[in-house]
């Protein structure tokens, strides 16, 4: 049985005094649920978060992570560095680092291996463009994107190691995946996981993300593939996002 996971994505949002008062308002909504319940924040908030959901089971990610130990890398952020600060979790490999920032599968792969060497858990992210999608492209992309950004991984790693399938062309754009679409894609990437990583395609959480919204939640949810959410802007509200994490009840 995999223990589904809805994560949000708070992306550049959130002051210090936001995200205190956010938290204090989500945490009785979430009280009790049947997911793991993860708020990837800004750096900045890293500290007050992880003051803020103390007593309560909310886990604390960040968005990024560099995979040096330390040294002259303007601007970037260590493992041990969030590992200083108990972060749980990281998303790596975003759409927007990757179309934005330069990130390659290399780079994810190597973020991937500093997070776990930090026993930190890495939300790797996957998915293809509309361009990609119209060209009959989307399984090829998947392939490489996993092949290479997991590349050495043992199937081991993929107890801790959670995959975020989200369509570049759903994120924040109001476009949704057809729940059908998104668990024949996730299907996708769990049968070459499976071939590739001797059997973690079974094991491993993979999440979908999209314009995940309270409307669409349950739908995609009850896909047998679809373990999780990484939800983006319907995470920055608590009550939408509790609806979300209780999308069961
Ligand atoms: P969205 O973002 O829910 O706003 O589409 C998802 C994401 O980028 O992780």
């Amino acid at each position: 049985m995999r223990k589904p996971i809805i994560a949000g994505n708070w992306k550049m949002n959130k002051n210090m005094a936001e995200t205190k008062a956010l938290v204090a308002e989500l945490a009785p909504l979430v009280k009790g649920a049947d997911c793991d319940v993860v708020l990837c924040v800004p750096f900045t908030d890293l500290a007050v978060a992880k003051k803020a959901v103390k007593g309560t089971e909310i886990k604390i990610g960040a968005q990024n992570v560099h995979w040096k130990e330390s040294g002259a890398y303007t601007g970037e952020i260590s493992a041990n560095m969030l590992k200083e600060l108990k972060v749980d979790y990281v998303i790596i490999g975003h759409s927007e680092r990757r179309q934005y920032f330069g990130e390659t599968d290399e780079t994810v792969n190597l973020r991937t291996q500093a997070a776990l060497a930090a026993r930190i858990k890495p939300i790797v992210c996957v998915g293809e463009t509309e361009k990609e999608r119209e060209d009959g492209l989307t399984e090829k992309v998947l392939y490489r994107q996993i092949t290479e950004g997991l590349k050495g991984f043992k199937s081991k790693d993929f107890d801790k190691i959670v995959v975020a399938y989200e369509p570049v062309w759903a994120i924040g754009t109001g476009k949704t995946a057809t729940a059908k679409d998104a668990n024949e894609t996730i299907g996708y990437i769990r049968s070459v996981l499976n071939k590739k990583f001797r059997g973690a395609g079974d094991k491993v959480r993979i999440q979908y993300g999209g314009s995940m919204k309270p409307s669409n939640c349950k739908e995609l949810m009850a896909e047998e593939e679809i373990d999780g959410g990484l939800i983006g802007g319907a995470s920055l509200k608590a009550g939408d996002f509790s609806q979300i994490v209780n999308y069961n009840k």
